[in-house]
């Protein structure tokens, strides 16, 4: 009998957040040559955590400014508030915080309805057990490896056990919904990141950085997973 060989593709996903606004068509671009595979958004209102990013329009310039799919992650009270104006940047996935509205379900079901694939997202201290209530209703669970906020924050280091515990959660009882890890992703961090279980690994300071080229950052970033 044939061996099978199974190779795990592991996604990349460049944070915006830590792009270079004022070369941003040059960033955008870079980071499709180089193989991205998602650009993640990070949307924040300064009340669900402490740093105000960009809303609703900027990222509709964006969608326009690149042929990456977005991955928008919502870190905003009342996300329920924001989600229909996003329908114009045509985003693949909608991620939001289950802390950030009493109505979870709703908010779900409006990202459904612009066409996006709806995700929720665990802050490093947010339980895994309730996952598996909610697992049928997603597409993607974001597990955060720093608190959320701020690009360039140092890895937690218990994260690849709350990823593990959230992989056997998902291949329990929603083998299709993909895992992707936020937060202090980089050379050092991403294999264990990698061998825990992250589907998508978000990459912000480690791809967007005066030290290197994106295209350097983002081979550096795939050798490191062997
Ligand atoms: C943090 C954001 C992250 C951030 C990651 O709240 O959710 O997406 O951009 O940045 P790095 O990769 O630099 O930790
Ligand atoms: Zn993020």
């Amino acid at each position: 009998m044939p061996l099978l060989y199974l190779s795990v593709v592991i996604q990349i996903a460049p944070s915006l957040l830590a792009a270079d606004f004022t070369q941003l068509d040059r960033e955008l671009h870079a980071a499709e040559v180089a193989g991205a595979d998602l650009l993640h958004v990070d949307i924040m209102d300064g009340h669900y955590v402490p740093n105000i990013s960009f809303g609703p329009d900027i990222t509709k310039q964006v969608a326009s400014t690149t042929t990456l799919p977005l991955d928008i992650h919502l870190m905003v009270e009342h996300p329920e508030r924001v989600i229909e104006q996003l329908a114009p940047a045509k985003p693949r996935y909608v991620t939001i915080h289950p802390d950030s509205t009493k109505h979870v379900h709703r908010a779900l079901s409006l990202i459904r309805d612009i066409g996006a694939i709806p995700g929720l997202v665990l802050n490093p201290l947010t339980p895994v057990a309730p996952l598996a209530e909610w697992l049928p209703h997603i597409g993607l669970v974001v597990v955060m490896s720093v608190n959320p906020g701020f690009g360039g924050q140092a890895f937690i280091p218990e994260s690849p056990a709350k990823i593990a515990a959230v992989k056997a959660l998902r291949d329990a009882h929603h083998p299709s919904c993909l895992i992707e890890v936020d937060g202090g992703v980089n050379a050092k961090t991403a294999a264990r990141v990698a061998a825990a279980g992250a589907d998508i690994l978000v990459a912000g300071s480690a791809v967007f950085n005066a030290h290197a080229p994106v295209a350097e950052n983002m081979a550096t970033l795939r050798n490191a997973l062997g």
